[in-house]
């Protein structure tokens, strides 16, 4: 198991608390679905705990079925449950991970927060975009904590903007980016690098170790976090 799936294990009970971006980003991109249309069949890619289901369901979406999509089991017990939604454990960098879903194909594809975990953007988008021709993606860029790796020294574990954008732009013939930066302020430096641990956008990081964590707390000149996210809708 990777360091990413292990991370969003461990906290998946505290995830709820630990996750105001995240919760944020998934509310934004139901925001941008088309109104009030009803969906035969919904795909949630690295679903989590189940914020989008819940944006859709507040938002009075109406769908057939909803597979919800995660590799951390802990993750898919919180997930609500319905009959509508199928549950499947797996993996989106396995190339053959579209095989265990429920179905060959789906109306809405949507991933909150989860393909900056992609080990491979052709892979991954070349599949995408024939399990689905409407799709609906929030992806976390490099520009997230970017005055935090600057100060460390290290570079992003994430994708550059202009790299998603072009991959995707490969693969679906009509596509439109939108680039949202968030702040997040907190009280102590001790409480923003707990947050960092905790929120699971940082996993799969290189650790860093006590001394240089402890040096970068003191020199850390911000009182928030910085977060980069693009927001895409691509058709085929
Ligand atoms: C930051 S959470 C976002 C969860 C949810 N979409 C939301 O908006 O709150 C990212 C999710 O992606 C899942 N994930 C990460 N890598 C994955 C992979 N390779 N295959 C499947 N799910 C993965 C994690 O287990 C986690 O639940």
């Amino acid at each position: 198991m990777s360091n990413v799936i292990k991370e969003f294990s461990r906290f998946a009970h505290q995830y709820n608390q630990h996750n105001e971006i995240q919760a944020q980003v998934a509310k934004t991109l139901v925001s941008k679905l088309p109104n009030k249309e009803h969906f035969k069949s919904i795909l949630d890619l690295g679903c989590g705990s189940g914020a989008v289901v819940k944006n859709l369901q507040e938002e009075a979406y109406v769908y057939d079925t909803f597979t919800a999509f995660d590799s951390s089991k802990a993750m898919l017990e919180i997930h609500p449950s319905s009959e509508k939604i199928t549950k499947v454990c797996g993996d989106f960098n396995h190339r053959n991970f579209l095989e265990t879903l429920p179905f060959e194909e789906y109306n809405l594809l949507l991933s909150a927060s989860a393909l900056q975990w992609s080990t491979d953007l052709d892979q991954i988008f070349s599949l995408l975009s024939k399990v689905s021709t409407t799709a609906y993606f929030a992806i976390f860029t490099s520009g997230t904590f970017r005055t935090l790796h600057s100060l460390a020294g290290v570079s992003s574990p994430i994708y550059k903007t202009e790299i998603l954008k072009n991959t995707i732009e490969k693969y679906y013939k009509d596509v439109e980016f939108e680039l949202h930066s968030y702040t997040l302020s907190f009280d102590s430096v001790r409480e923003m690098f707990r947050y960092i641990k905790k929120s699971g956008v940082s996993a799969g990081e290189k650790k860093l170790g006590f001394k240089e964590t402890k040096r970068l707390m003191e020199s850390y000149p911000l009182d928030y976090l910085e977060f980069e996210v693009l927001f895409v809708e691509a058709k085929m």
